[in-house]
């Protein structure tokens, strides 16, 4: 039975009330298309400026900026890797990307906290995998912080990515 604070669930991230969305964003942290525009574009024009004063974010590592005009108080911008085969230590680095941001979310006092899917759009990382890697990541910070999260919720922006996510949180030990 997988731990009932994680959940999945189909929307739009940028309409979701958590203290902390996750940005799927690219190592310059200055926009994209995307969930990066999209987070870009409901926040306003004041997130770029603050993006700006970061001076970019290595793959598998994450930065938080407030969350301007997105219900969400902040947002945790981290650059998943680009799917190059699976032979250059993408899974680790995926995997680094949720760590980071919960870590990061933790330092801020945030208790609820939403994600896209990193790395399964442009990046091309395989679904099946992102979505168990992403879902096993969450679950074993969870467990290390069985005080600190109220819930973490998967947003997937359609159907196919949301049956990914049902899957591997159905499967989560
Ligand atoms: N809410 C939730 N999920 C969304 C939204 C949204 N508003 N818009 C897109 N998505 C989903 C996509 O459908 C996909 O499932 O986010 C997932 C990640 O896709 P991308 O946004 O393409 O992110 P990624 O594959 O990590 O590529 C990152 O794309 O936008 C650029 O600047 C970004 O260079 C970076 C790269």
């Amino acid at each position: 039975m997988h731990d009932p604070r994680i959940s999945v669930i189909l929307g739009d991230i940028t309409t979701v009330a958590a203290d902390a969305i996750a940005n799927a964003a690219n190592t310059s942290l200055l926009g994209g298309g995307g969930v990066d525009g999209a987070i870009h574009r409901a926040a306003g024009p004041e997130l770029l400026a603050e993006c700006r004063t970061l001076h970019g974010c290595e793959t598998g590592k994450a930065k938080i900026t407030k969350g301007y005009h997105l219900p969400a108080k902040y947002v945790l911008h981290t650059p998943g890797p680009i799917w190059r085969g699976g032979g250059q230590g993408e899974a680790a680095l995926l995997a680094g990307c949720y760590r980071s941001c919960l870590e990061l979310a933790l330092s801020h006092g945030c208790r609820t906290v939403a994600f896209p899917s990193i790395s399964t759009g442009v990046y091309h990382f395989p679904l099946e995998l992102a979505s168990a890697i992403a879902v096993k990541t969450v679950a074993d910070v969870l467990r290390e912080h069985p005080e600190d999260f109220d819930w973490v919720c998967f947003v997937c922006f359609d159907p196919h990515t949301k049956s990914a996510y049902d899957r591997a949180l159905a499967s989560a030990p």
